[in-house]
């Protein structure tokens, strides 16, 4: 008999890794400081970055919105791997192929990076290694996994063609990475936080960042008027909480995806897996103390985009239901990753003009090990000057610039078509402008999780208009007072 797909709908969305540890308190900046550098944001990036760059004596300081570790990197599947989807052939046939074997040195050694840090420091975090397998049902997908396999193979990863794989189901054709891992983000980094200020790093939590001044130094001014000056600023807010100079916003798009961790009846063959072609599909497992878990992971699409958000977890009941016996469904949550315009996240320096400023972000949902790559690379900037990685995650890389002004007329489109077939909360009045702050695109209704999302660049809001994830900086009022699209363009094209 299969589970009901309406169980636990009426409970909000919970995580996994959000339920199973303590929630710390860091303090709120309630009085102006200097250190050398400022994180905008107490996500992987955040932390990791922070972890690197304390131990190399700098003072660095955390300025979270809300409390670390709760956005993104809560609600992920934490699958720690190379095999980013296609990528290789991809990065190879449309930039070059040095950036590919860049990449996969990166990726590679960021799998190396977080077993190795969680071993120096005894940080129980669930490290299983793991298999990866990218597979496919479909024919038209089998020469594009045959490539992959030889691609990747020639920039050193541990990569095999397969026809079957453990899943209890016939596939066309896989390809199977080894030597990848699986973990429990917040295992791992909860711990890294503690350390960081145990060696005189400081986190602050419950302190927006709302604006940011520059001068012969950055001062950043938190949402209760406090002020951090910064030799160097990384932004690490995930969606960039600044535009100017650089134009994030017309070069980033928010997805939403959605998990749902279920109980069967079989015992889990082992390995993680996510599909080639649409629909996308995941699973892992994961220990715990309700038994063996399996996460079902897929279902995405653009932020405020989704109509009736409930559907996308019952078509991955659907799944469940059809590749395993489910017993419960014990789990479900959603949340949302930043894409690029080339697939590739933007790691590096905001702009070619901003020395002191940096940026990590656009990990296409790849951000477990995309985090560790940024923090390696970020603190080599600093440090060092240089980093091997360096070229491919540049943010000002020629291919992201050259697409960057279609994107913008695009996604304006999309806005402007919204406008007009905006869904609404059922049944309630509400008495907040549902115009989002952050460039007055109108917000839609998720009705999964009752919140009022962007489809423009991903702010979230509560139903009374709070914030729940930025770039917004202002929380939704009676009278919003918004900058347009259409202002930022015109002022910056
Ligand atoms: C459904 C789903 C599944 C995924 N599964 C995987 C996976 O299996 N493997 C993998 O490699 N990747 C996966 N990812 C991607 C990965 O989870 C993310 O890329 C990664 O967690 C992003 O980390 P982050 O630090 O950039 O962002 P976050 O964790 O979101 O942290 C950003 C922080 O910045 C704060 N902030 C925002 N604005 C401000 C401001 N103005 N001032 C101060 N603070 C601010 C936020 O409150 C937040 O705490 C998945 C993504 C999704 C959507
Ligand atoms: S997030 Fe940019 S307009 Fe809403």
């Amino acid at each position: 008999m299969e589970i009901s797909k309406q169980k636990n709908f009426n409970e909000p969305p919970l995580s996994y890794w959000m339920d199973s540890t303590p929630q710390p308190e860091y303090p709120i900046l309630l009085e102006d400081i200097e250190v050398d550098i400022a994180i905008i944001g107490g996500g992987f990036v955040g932390i990791s970055t922070a972890y690197l760059l304390n131990q190399q004596g700098l003072k660095v300081a955390i300025l979270e919105a809300d409390h670390i570790l709760q956005g993104t990197t809560g609600h992920t599947t934490a699958k720690i791997t190379s095999q980013h989807g296609l990528i290789y052939s991809k990065i190879k046939s449309q930039m070059s192929e040095e950036f590919a074997r860049q990449y996969a040195d990166a990726n590679e050694s960021a799998i190396r990076m977080i077993e190795k840090i969680a071993q120096e420091n005894n940080i129980e975090c669930d490290y299983v290694p793991q298999s990866a397998y990218d597979y496919t049902l479909d024919d038209n997908y089998v020469d594009k996994i045959s490539q992959e396999v030889k691609v990747a193979s020639s920039l050193g990863i541990k990569a095999t063609y397969l026809e079957e794989i453990p899943l209890p189901f016939p596939i066309k054709a896989a390809v199977r990475f080894d030597n990848q891992a699986q973990f429990h983000p917040r295992k791992f980094l909860l711990p890294l936080a503690e350390k960081i200020t145990s060696n005189g790093g400081k986190i602050f939590e419950q302190s927006r960042i709302v604006d940011i001044e520059e001068d012969s130094k950055y001062l950043l001014i938190t949402k209760h008027g406090k002020k951090v000056t910064a030799e160097k600023v990384i932004i690490a807010s995930h969606y960039p909480c600044y535009n100017k100079p650089a134009l994030y916003f017309a070069r980033i798009y928010p997805e939403r995806s959605y998990v749902v961790a279920i109980k069967a009846k079989e015992t889990y063959p082992g390995g993680m897996y996510i599909t080639a072609e649409e629909p996308g599909r995941s699973l892992r497992s994961q220990v715990s103390n309700h038994g063996e878990l399996i996460l079902v992971g897929g279902e995405h699409h653009k932020t405020g985009q989704g109509e009736d958000t409930v559907k996308h977890y019952e078509a991955l009941i659907d799944y469940a239901n059809d590749t395993f016996t489910v017993e419960d469904i014990v789990y479900r949550w959603s949340t949302q990753d930043c894409m690029t315009l080339d697939d590739l996240p933007y790691v590096g320096h905001f702009t070619s003009q901003t020395p002191n400023m940096y940026i990590a972000t656009g990990f296409g949902k790849w951000g477990m090990t995309s985090s560790i790559v940024s923090a390696m690379l970020l603190k080599d900037l600093i440090v060092k000057g240089e980093n091997p990685w360096q070229d491919v995650y540049n943010p000002s890389r020629k291919t992201v610039l050259a697409s960057t002004k279609n994107f913008v007329v695009e996604n304006l489109n999309v806005a402007q078509n919204l406008i007009e077939g905006k869904t609404q909360p059922p049944k309630h009045n509400i008495d907040v402008n549902t115009t989002c702050t952050h460039m007055g695109c109108e917000l839609n209704w998720n009705s999964a999780e009752k919140t009022w999302d962007c489809p423009c660049h991903g702010s979230r809001f509560t139903y009374e208009g709070d914030i729940v994830e930025g770039p917004a900086v202002n929380p939704l009022s009676a009278d919003n007072d918004v900058n347009t699209i259409q202002k930022l363009i015109s002022e910056d094209f």
